[in-house]
């Protein structure tokens, strides 16, 4: 009998008897490997560089101590976001606000708690701010722009266009510094940009930055202001199947970094700081899911269905984007018996995992393990059919702990309300 799949050192049909299935598993050891690589490929700007984990890519509370200990900033799009953050602890000084339409009261938790910088993302969130602040305020502030760049990666996920409803369009920059001049409560530091997510090309990210320091040398010869910092998003693309393309950074990073110095030089700019928010090329392949084979359908003539315990609920990608990935059968086999199958969740949809993948010989009652699911996976799991949320695990060397309970039945009828009416 061949040994079991091992995921970081952890067979992995022990820890789904341990902990259930289906089962979110992230490995604080894999997390770590792609932080130091992608700190070394930030060297290769030869700048200095802020790394912000993006916490929507996945975060619970211990993820947050997991950043922290790591040494990086976090950024959050949602009061949920946040709330988690401060919960853990995370230093707030180290946290950065995104979101198109943060409301009142997730501006003012920001306030209160005094964090390190709000992304302002639109004319209308300055005077949100403004009714929240008084003229001796100060508050340290990004501005979100739309620098008119079309990434190449799935058109839900591009996010720098003109026509977006994120960030100020690159043309409504003067409107946005006359606007600005007359409040001095707010402190401009810097913009922001982020041009879309899973990009596997180098171009994008070096025509947003050449974009945003025309931007800064617009305003430097018009309002004599220089910045700190200069913000350029995540977005950066992993391997989702074994023949994917890897985005190269170290590439990448020795032009960019090239570009902003020739640039800087060009336009006598004060080298600003370089932010950078990766989420899904630090927590994806660190992150894996779990499920139990249930049933499996041979249709003669057409194709075989296995069917797993989990499904779009807890992995809404392949149905959303037509995401890609790749899975394994973690069971021991005795021989290699390849058979190419469809997985399937267990959601009244048709909820395809996997279109067409070569299992060994899958059998009820296996395991299967779904690689690549650590972003945008728990991040963005539903309860869709009232199923429960499954567990996370979080693996540091050989030590396993759940970070995420598994719901019950009773989480999921938790908040349900039944009127005085209804009731018998
Ligand atoms: N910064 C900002 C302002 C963002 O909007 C995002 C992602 C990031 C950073 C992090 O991007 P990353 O490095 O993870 O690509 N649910 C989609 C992805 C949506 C990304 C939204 N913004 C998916 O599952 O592919």
């Amino acid at each position: 009998m061949k040994e079991n799949l091992k995921f970081y050192g952890h067979d992995t049909v022990a820890l789904a008897k341990r902990y259930g299935t289906p089962l979110y598993v992230f490995s604080a050891n894999c997390f770590h490997a792609s932080v130091e690589a992608i700190r070394r490929a930030f060297q290769k700007t030869k700048l200095d560089v802020t790394i912000h984990y993006a916490g929507k890519a996945f975060l619970t509370k211990a993820m947050c101590k997991l950043v922290a200990q790591e040494g990086l900033h976090l950024d959050v799009a949602s009061g949920g976001e946040l709330f988690t953050a401060l919960q853990a602890g995370f230093p707030a000084e180290d946290i950065c606000f995104h979101g198109s339409n943060k409301s009142n009261e997730e501006l003012q938790m920001a306030l209160d708690h005094r964090i390190g910088l709000i992304v302002i993302d639109s004319f209308d969130e300055i005077d949100r701010l403004t009714n929240l602040t008084t003229p001796e305020d100060r508050v340290d502030i990004l501005v979100r722009i739309a620098p008119g760049i079309e990434a190449h990666t799935h058109e839900l996920i591009q996010t720098g266009k003109v026509d977006s409803k994120f960030g100020v369009p690159a043309s409504m920059v003067p409107q946005l510094m006359e606007t600005l001049q007359e409040l001095p409560r707010f402190q401009l530091k810097g913009l922001h940009c982020h041009i879309g997510s899973q990009i596997t090309e180098t171009e994008g990210f070096i025509k947003a930055a050449e974009k945003m320091l025309e931007i800064y040398a617009w305003i430097q010869k018009n309002y004599g202001q220089s910045f700190d910092y200069l913000n350029l998003g995540g977005g950066f693309g992993i391997p989702y199947l074994p023949q994917d393309p890897c985005i190269d950074l170290n590439a990448l990073f020795t032009d960019l970094g090239e570009k902003v110095r020739d640039l800087c030089t060009e336009y006598d700019l004060k080298i600003p700081q370089l932010m950078f928010e990766p989420g899904r090329y630090l927590a994806a392949t660190a992150g894996v899911t779990l499920y139990t084979v249930g049933t499996i359908k041979e249709i003669p003539g057409q194709k075989t269905y296995v069917s797993v315990d989990g499904g779009m609920m807890d992995n809404p990608r392949p149905a959303l984007y037509g995401a890609a990935y790749h899975a394994e059968i973690c069971n021991g086999k005795d021989e290699d018996k390849p058979v190419t199958v469809r997985i399937s969740g267990k959601a009244c949809e048709t909820d395809t995992l996997i279109d067409q993948i070569l299992l060994n010989d899958p059998q009820v009652g296996d395991i299967l393990m779904v690689h690549a699911t650590g972003a945008y996976n728990y991040a963005m799991a539903s309860n869709y059919n009232r199923l429960p949320k499954p567990a996370v695990v979080l693996l540091m060397d050989d030590q396993s702990d759940i970070i995420s309970r598994r719901e019950t039945y009773e989480d999921i009828v938790r908040l349900d309300e039944i009127p005085s009416w209804l009731e018998d």
